[in-house]
């Protein structure tokens, strides 16, 4: 069995669990919205756009709203089927984005919101879109900001790190922020098919109705932070939700009988050779 085997199975599992699948649509739509607008810039009037990973819709939403032909593709039946609903105008597929089934150069445009952070090989995930997209296509795609960033991300990690159990590890797989440095990210889109790669800081944020809330977005809307917290013994899981609530006081905004609070992410674009 290869290395990631394990790591995809995860993945699937988790975003599989209609659960997961409403509480990351929950939990994560105001960001998502945001970094949505932002990707579609890369869809224009007319265009044939591929949302790869596209979740419960919120990408494919924004191009058909710029006037595109959006075909979304995910492999969570549970995220297509909200997916559907949130948007009729687009067409909703199931399948894998390392392996995807159309033939090459048929796509204008490709976007991936906070996607590719959940591909066992980002490299060939972004070949394959390149593949598909006719020269000159663009991709945008978003990955958040994670360890050590001054943000949500970054908290959550400070906090299983300080306070967690260290014997609760993930499955082998790739570093979920790896590509928010600028050089692995130049080198890794570069080689996979594409050249003029851009990078764009999105002032993202979340909001929560209650401090202690974080904790539950992240163990209630996501994969990876989701195996990491549901691992954790009682007192840590607690010592970590209690840490996240004091960072939400400390630096999120009281408003809107909630509390906005900063989650940083970074916006890729390139275009296809
Ligand atoms: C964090 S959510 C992002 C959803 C949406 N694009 C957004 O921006 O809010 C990640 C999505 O990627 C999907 N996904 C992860 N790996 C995938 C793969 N290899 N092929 C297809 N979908 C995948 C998951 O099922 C999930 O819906």
């Amino acid at each position: 069995m290869a290395d990631t085997d394990a790591f995809e199975r995860m993945e699937r599992d988790g975003w599989g669990n209609p659960d997961i699948a409403k509480g990351y649509a929950d939990g994560f739509d105001r960001a998502s919205r945001q970094v949505a607008a932002a990707l579609s810039e890369v869809a224009a009037p007319g265009a044939d756009v591929l949302d790869l990973c596209t979740g419960h819709g919120v990408v494919a939403a924004a191009c058909v709203a710029k006037g595109a032909r959006v075909t979304g593709l995910d492999f969570s039946e549970a995220m297509i089927t909200l997916a559907r609903e949130n948007v009729p105008e687009a067409t909703f597929v199931h399948g894998d984005a390392m392996h995807l089934s159309y033939d090459d150069d048929c796509f204008d445009a490709v976007t991936i919101g906070f996607g590719v952070p959940h591909f066992p090989d980002p490299a060939r995930g972004l070949a394959e879109a390149a593949r598909v997209l006719r020269p000159g296509g663009r991709i945008a795609f978003s990955i958040w900001y994670g360890k050590g960033s001054p943000g949500s991300f970054g908290w959550l990690f400070d906090a299983v790190g300080r306070l967690g159990d260290s014997s609760v590890t993930l499955p082998p797989g790739p570093d979920a922020h790896w590509l928010t440095d600028h050089g692995v990210a130049t080198r890794m889109v570069t080689q996979a098919g594409f050249y003029d790669v851009a990078f764009a800081d999105l002032d993202t944020d979340l909001w929560v109705p209650t401090p202690a809330a974080l904790f539950d977005v992240f163990a209630g809307g996501a994969v990876r932070a989701a195996s990491l917290l549901s691992g954790q013994p009682t007192d840590r899981r607690d010592a970590i939700r209690a840490d996240l609530a004091r960072c939400v006081l400390a630096q999120g905004r009281a408003e809107a009988g909630g509390h906005f609070v900063p989650a940083p992410s970074l916006r890729i674009t390139a275009t296809a050779t």
